[in-house]
C-alpha cells in the first residue's frame, strides 16, 4: 500500500534537521467511541494538543461517529468542552476555529450499513472541502466486541481501501484479546480488512517520555551498559500503582483484572525495553526484533503460589477521603473474583539475565500514584568496614521514574558526615522538570501524530502481544482456581501475599 505519509514532501520534515518538528501531512481521523471515557480524558484534548502546537496540517479533519442525535456543530462543542477540561496547553480561539471548522459527526449504529455510506461520503467531503488527500485513519476506542463489526462495515463501504498515494490506516485501543486464543482471532479479523502496516495498536506506555529516556540511558551512555546484567543486577522491580479506584469502569474492568489490564501490556512492554539486547537501530522492526526475543525468553515460575500474589482492595481512606472496597463499587458483583491488585515474579533464560528475577507488581487503591523501573545491584561482594559503618547500606539502584515525578534516580552508599566511619544511602536524582524547561508532551500525542506520519516504532505488533499473552495465559489459568483475591485496606500497599512472594526470595519491595 501506498504511503504517502513518508512519500509526501513536507520540507519541514528533513529528518537531518532536528530543531525542526514532525509535521502530519493533509489527513484526518474518524473516532469510533467518541463520547466514551478515553476519547474525552486523552483523545480529543491530544488532537487540540497537536493542533496547538502547530503538528497537524491546516486541513485537518476529525470526525465522530456515534449514536446521538447531534450536527456537527453539537458535535464541536462536546468537543470544545473535553479540550477545555483536558489539554495540556492553553486555549487559543485561533487554534480551535482552525480545527472546528474541519469537525463533523456522523451519526449511527456499527451494524446499519447506511451510516457508514454516510460516513463515507463525509470523509469524501473532507477530501474536497479540506484537502484531506484520501489520508484517513480510523480510531477504534470501543470494547474489542466491537470491533469485527466495525472492521466489516469499512471494509464493506469501501473506506478501509486506500486509493494511490494514499492511506488509510486504524488504531486499535487494549484490551487486545483477553487471552492468546482471543488476541489471535481479533487479530485475524482486523487484518482480514487491514494491511499490517496499517494497524496500530496503542500501549499508550511506549509514548510516555521517560519510557523512551529508558532507551536513552541504556544505549546513549557508557556509564550504565557494562553493568547491566546478572554479574551485577540482583534483581528489577517494576512497579505502576495508582491511588485511584476503578471509578466508572466497571464495565470494562470487572473479569478483566489488573494483570489483564496493565501486565499483559504496559508492564510487560517496560520489561522488554529494559532487558532487551541493543538494536541494530530504532526502526520498527529492529526495535520489534529486540523485544520479541526477550519475551520469547521469559520464564514463568514453577510454584505459581509462591510467586505471583493477587489482591483486591477493601475499604479504608485515599488521603483525606473515605474510599469503599472493590465490591462496593457501583456495578462490581458483590462476589466477584476480579484482581485489582497483581504482582508475579519473571525469570528470562537469556545470558544476561540468567537467575535475575524481573519482578512487576501493580494495583488501583494503592498509597500513591508511582510508576518506576528499579534496577537493583548486588551488594559489593567485600565492605572493607567495621560491620557496624555499614549497617544502614542497602543496595545500589538505578530507578527509572516513569511518572508522576518524572527522572532518574541513583542510589548509593555515602559516608555520613563526622569523624566516624559510617556509610548510608542517599540518593542523587535528576529531574525532567528542573533539567529541561519543555514539558513532556502527552504519550497519546506523540502516538497520535506517529500513526498520521506512519511511524510505527512504538506500536507492539501482533508478535508482542501474542508472546505477552503466552506468559500470562498460565497464571490467568492458576489464578482462576484460586478463588478469592485477598483483601488489601485502601490507601496501603497491596496484600501481605504480596510482601510474602518477597520474602520468600530474601528482598522486599521497594516503597517509592
Ligand atoms: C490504562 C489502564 O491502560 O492505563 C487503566 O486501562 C490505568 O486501568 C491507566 O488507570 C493508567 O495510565 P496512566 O498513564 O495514568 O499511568
Amino acid at each position: 500500500m501506498a504511503d504517502s505519509a513518508s512519500s509526501w514532501t513536507n520540507p519541514l520534515r528533513d529528518p537531518q534537521d532536528l530543531r525542526l518538528p514532525r509535521i502530519a501531512g493533509p489527513c484526518s481521523v474518524v473516532i469510533f467511541g467518541v463520547t466514551g471515557d478515553l476519547a474525552q480524558r486523552k483523545l480529543l484534548p491530544a488532537i487540540y494538543d497537536l493542533a496547538n502546537r502547530g503538528l497537524l496540517p491546516a486541513s485537518f479533519g476529525l470526525t465522530g461517529f456515534g449514536r446521538r442525535d447531534w450536527s456537527n456543530e453539537q458535535f464541536a462543542e462536546f468537543v470544545k468542552a473535553a479540550v477545555q477540561r483536558g489539554a495540556r496547553t492553553t486555549f487559543k480561539e485561533s487554534t480551535w476555529e482552525q480545527l472546528a471548522a474541519g469537525i463533523r459527526f456522523v451519526r449511527g449504529e456499527f451494524d446499519d450499513p447506511d451510516a457508514f455510506k454516510r460516513l463515507s461520503d463525509t470523509v469524501a467531503e473532507l477530501d474536497r472541502v479540506r484537502g484531506t488527500r484520501g489520508n484517513h485513519a480510523f480510531y477504534m476506542s470501543v470494547p474489542p466486541s466491537a470491533f469485527p463489526i466495525v472492521s466489516r462495515q469499512l471494509a464493506d463501504s469501501g473506506l478501509s481501501k486506500s486509493q494511490e498515494g494514499a492511506w488509510r490506516r486504524v488504531i486499535i485501543e487494549k484490551p487486545f484479546g483477553h487471552d492468546l486464543q482471543s488476541a489471535k482471532e481479533l487479530a485475524e479479523t482486523v487484518s482480514s480488512v487491514f494491511d499490517p502496516e496499517s494497524i496500530f495498536r496503542i500501549d499508550h506506555y511506549l509514548g510516555k517520555e521517560t519510557v523512551q529516556n529508558l532507551l536513552a540511558l541504556r544505549f546513549a551512555n557508557m556509564l550504565f551498559e557494562p553493568i547491566w546484567n546478572a554479574n551485577y543486577v540482583d534483581h528489577v522491580q517494576i512497579t505502576m500503582a495508582e491511588d485511584l479506584g476503578i471509578g466508572g469502569r466497571a464495565g470494562y474492568y470487572d473479569g478483566i483484572g489488573a494483570a489483564r489490564d496493565v501486565i499483559q501490556n504496559h508492564l510487560l512492554q517496560l520489561l522488554a525495553l529494559t532487558a532487551m539486547e541493543e538494536p541494530v537501530s530504532f526502526s520498527a522492526h529492529d526495535l520489534t526484533l529486540e523485544k520479541t526475543k526477550i519475551l520469547s525468553a521469559v520464564r514463568i515460575p514453577k510454584d505459581l503460589a509462591a510467586h505471583t500474589a493477587r489482591g483486591q482492595y477493601a475499604a479504608g481512606w485515599q488521603g483525606p477521603e473515605k474510599v469503599v472496597g472493590y465490591l462496593d463499587e457501583r456495578g462490581i458483583d458483590k462476589t466477584s473474583e476480579t484482581e485489582t491488585y497483581a504482582a508475579v515474579r519473571l525469570n528470562i533464560d537469556t545470558r544476561r539475565w540468567a537467575g535475575v528475577p524481573f519482578y512487576l507488581r501493580t494495583g488501583k487503591r494503592l498509597g500513591k500514584r508511582v510508576t518506576e523501573i528499579a534496577v537493583v545491584f548486588k551488594k559489593a561482594p567485600h565492605l572493607p568496614f567495621e560491620s557496624t559503618a555499614t549497617r544502614e547500606l542497602g543496595k545500589n539502584a538505578i530507578v527509572l521514574r516513569v511518572q508522576p515525578d518524572e527522572g532518574i534516580t541513583l542510589r548509593f552508599g555515602s559516608k555520613v558526615p563526622g569523624t566516624a566511619m559510617e556509610v548510608r544511602d542517599v540518593n542523587m536524582d535528576f529531574s525532567y522538570g528542573r533539567s529541561f524547561t519543555e514539558a513532556s508532551p502527552e504519550a497519546y500525542e506523540r502516538l497520535i501524530l506517529d500513526v498520521f506520519l506512519g511511524e510505527p516504532s512504538l506500536f507492539p505488533t501482533t508478535e508482542e502481544v501474542n508472546l505477552s499473552w503466552n506468559i500470562l495465559d498460565p497464571i490467568e489459568e492458576f489464578w482462576a482456581t484460586q478463588g478469592q483475591p485477598q483483601p488489601y485496606r485502601s490507601g496501603t500497599w497491596g496484600p501481605q501475599q504480596a510482601d510474602d512472594m518477597m520474602h520468600n526470595d530474601g528482598r522486599a519491595w521497594r516503597m517509592p
